[in-house]
C-alpha cells in the first residue's frame, strides 16, 4: 500500500499544483508535520487523528480522478480539515475522544471538522483503480433485495449525488433496522450522528470535481459508479454491520 506524501511520485504533483496557484481558501492551505498513520487500511472507519495514508497510487484512479485533483483534495481540503481539528480541541477533553465520539457529542466548527476528517477517510476507500462493473453474487442479491436491482442502487445512488444541491455526500448506510438506505448528507453531516452505519460514500463538494469536470458533477457520479465504486469495500462494512459474512460463492 502507497503512503501519502512521501511516495517519489507525489512530489512532482504537489509541486506542479502549487505553482497553479488555484482558488483554494486560504484556511485550507495550512500545512504542518502531521503524522501519517499506517493502520488505516481496512473497513475500520478512521477514529485516530492522523492523515491516513491514501490506499491507491497517485495516479491510480485517472483519468475518472486525476492526481491533479487528488492532490488538492487530500493534501490541502483533507489535511486543512485535520489540521483545524488539532487546533479545535488541543488542551480540550475532546483532545481525548476518537473522531467518531466527536462527531456523536460535538457541534459548530468541531463537528465540522471532525466529520469532514472521517468523511474524506471513508471515502478515499469508497475509491478503487480495480472499482465499478458488477459486485460479487453476495453483494449483488444483497442489493438487490434492497432496492429491487444493482442498476436500481445505481439510480437512487446517482440521484442522491446529484440532488444535493450544494456541497455534501452521497451515502450507502444501514439504518437502525439494518435495512439498506440511500440518503445524500448536506456540509459536513455524517449519517452517524442518526445512529445509521455508512456503507459506502461519495463526495460532492464541488472540490472532489471540478478540476476534472467542472459543472459537470453527473459525468463525475457517473465515472464513479462505471469504474471507481469499492465493492470490496462495501462488502465488508456491510460484513462488519451485520455481523455476517458475504463472501463470494463460486457463481460470482
Ligand atoms: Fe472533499
Amino acid at each position: 500500500m502507497t503512503r501519502f506524501p512521501g511516495h517519489e511520485g507525489w512530489d512532482a504533483y504537489s509541486r506542479k499544483e502549487d505553482d497553479l496557484n488555484l482558488p483554494i481558501r486560504s484556511d485550507e492551505h495550512e500545512t504542518t508535520n502531521t503524522k501519517m498513520d499506517p493502520g488505516f487500511g481496512d473497513a475500520t472507519p478512521a477514529t485516530r487523528f492522523e492523515l491516513p495514508p491514501l490506499p491507491f497510487e497517485p495516479d491510480a484512479l485517472a483519468p475518472h480522478i486525476s492526481p491533479r485533483t487528488l492532490s488538492f483534495h487530500y493534501e490541502k481540503h483533507h489535511k486543512g480539515y485535520l489540521d483545524k481539528l488539532h487546533a479545535a480541541i488541543e488542551g480540550t477533553p475532546r483532545a481525548k475522544m476518537d473522531v467518531e465520539e466527536i462527531i456523536r457529542t460535538a457541534d459548530g466548527a468541531v463537528f465540522n471538522s471532525a466529520a469532514q476528517v472521517w468523511n474524506h477517510s471513508f471515502y478515499w476507500h469508497s475509491l478503487s483503480p480495480k472499482g465499478g462493473g458488477q459486485p460479487d453474487a453476495p453483494l449483488r442479491d444483497a442489493l438487490a433485495a434492497a432496492f429491487g436491482s444493482v442498476d436500481a442502487f445505481r439510480r437512487a445512488f446517482a440521484e442522491a449525488a446529484l440532488g444535493e444541491f450544494g456541497s455534501g455526500w452521497a451515502w450507502l448506510v444501514l439504518d437502525d433496522e439494518e435495512r439498506m438506505r440511500v440518503i445524500s448528507s448536506s456540509d459536513a453531516e455524517n449519517p452517524l450522528q442518526s445512529g445509521q452505519t455508512p456503507l459506502l460514500t461519495l463526495d460532492v463538494w464541488e472540490h472532489a470535481y471540478y478540476l476534472d469536470y467542472q459543472n459537470e458533477r453527473n459525468r463525475y457520479v457517473e465515472n464513479f459508479l462505471d469504474h471507481l465504486i469499492n465493492w470490496e469495500f462495501l462488502r465488508a462494512n456491510l460484513e462488519k454491520a451485520r455481523g455476517v459474512e458475504a463472501r463470494p460463492t463460486a457463481d460470482a
